[in-house]
């Protein structure tokens, strides 16, 4: 296929990097002139646009952080649709509103455009190894046509229903991976003021029934210190206002998810917003850290 990526941050650029390997034509834009250089070093070209790139390709992947870099890219001045021919295929795998979502794949519709809300779960790692789990949300037939470009980057495709649903899923998802994080953030603290060793804590529960990713991915890097990005703070408090705001909308409480999002706002207040997730640690510490 003839593909095209749009945002070429942590989770595009290896999105775009499994495309090519996968033996699609692909066709990058980005604002950060490094980034788009580096793939086509690997063998992708270059649109000045999202509507030049729209006009060259059978589908674009998108992954951008919120909603509003969604709407201006494909519906903005110069964004997608403004060059799409009918048909093309529009594959949003970055994590905005349900609402968002619908509004995108009616205007995409009116165009003659197939718009998938299709955001991933699996982190930086699953992005580089192409196994990410992809929820999707929109027309079964625009999902089969996208099936090619969808096998490079991921490895579970499920097809959750009409447009918006699959992003209510990706809310679910976060739902349930924050909370887990702050376990094992409590966990972790548990274990290293008993003195535990921490490399056969992780292995020895991480074995059993409290097994989890963020456990085996994040586990060690809370117990180095490393709070590099995977996935940064501020892009986990944007999904969680979004899970948070789709709960009050459904009448769901969310007690423990909003405990989390308080938890780091502390750490997006102590400067923190740029740092992975995993800095969540940082805001149960009993001590400060020296
Ligand atoms: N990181 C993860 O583990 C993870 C996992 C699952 C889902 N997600 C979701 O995936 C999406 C992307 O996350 P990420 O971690 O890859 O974030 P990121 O590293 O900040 O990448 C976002 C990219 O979008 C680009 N961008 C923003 N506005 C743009 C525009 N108008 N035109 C072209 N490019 C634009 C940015 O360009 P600049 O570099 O020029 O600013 C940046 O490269 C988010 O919705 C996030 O919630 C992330």
């Amino acid at each position: 296929m003839r593909v095209g990526v749009i945002g070429l941050g942590i989770m595009g650029a290896p999105m775009a990097r499994n495309l090519l390997r996968a033996g699609h034509e692909v066709i990058v834009h980005g604002r950060s002139p490094a980034r788009v250089e580096s793939l086509v070093g690997l063998g992708a070209s270059a649109a000045p646009s999202p509507s030049a790139l729209a006009a060259r390709v059978e589908a674009v992947v998108t992954s951008l952080p919120d909603g509003p870099d969604v709407e201006q890219v494909v519906a903005g001045p110069d964004g997608i649709l403004a060059g799409a021919s009918p048909r093309l295929l529009v594959i949003d795998t970055s994590t905005i509103a349900p609402d968002v979502a619908r509004t995108l794949a009616e205007r995409a519709a009116a165009r003659g455009v197939d718009f998938l809300d299709a955001p991933v779960s699996g982190g930086e790692q699953g992005a580089v190894d192409g196994t990410l789990s992809i929820m999707i949300g929109g027309d079964a037939g625009a999902v089969a046509r996208a099936r090619p470009a969808l096998d490079a980057i991921g490895r579970k495709v499920t097809h959750m229903g009409g447009p918006g649903q699959g992003q209510m899923t990706k809310l679910v998802n976060q739902v349930v991976g924050a909370t887990t994080l702050a376990a094992v953030a409590e966990g972790l603290l548990l274990a290293a003021a008993a003195g535990l060793d921490p490399v056969a804590v992780v292995e020895a529960v991480g074995s059993g029934a409290a097994a989890s990713w963020q456990l085996s991915n994040l586990g060690p890097r809370m117990q180095k210190g490393d709070f590099a990005p995977g996935f940064m703070v501020r892009l986990q408090q944007k999904d969680l206002r979004l899970a948070l705001a789709a709960a009050a909308s459904l009448s769901v409480p969310l007690p423990a998810t909003a405990v989390v999002h308080q938890l780091l706002a502390l750490v997006e207040a102590r400067g923190g917003g740029s740092l992975g997730t995993q800095a969540l640690m940082t805001a149960l510490e009993p001590r400060p850290r020296s």
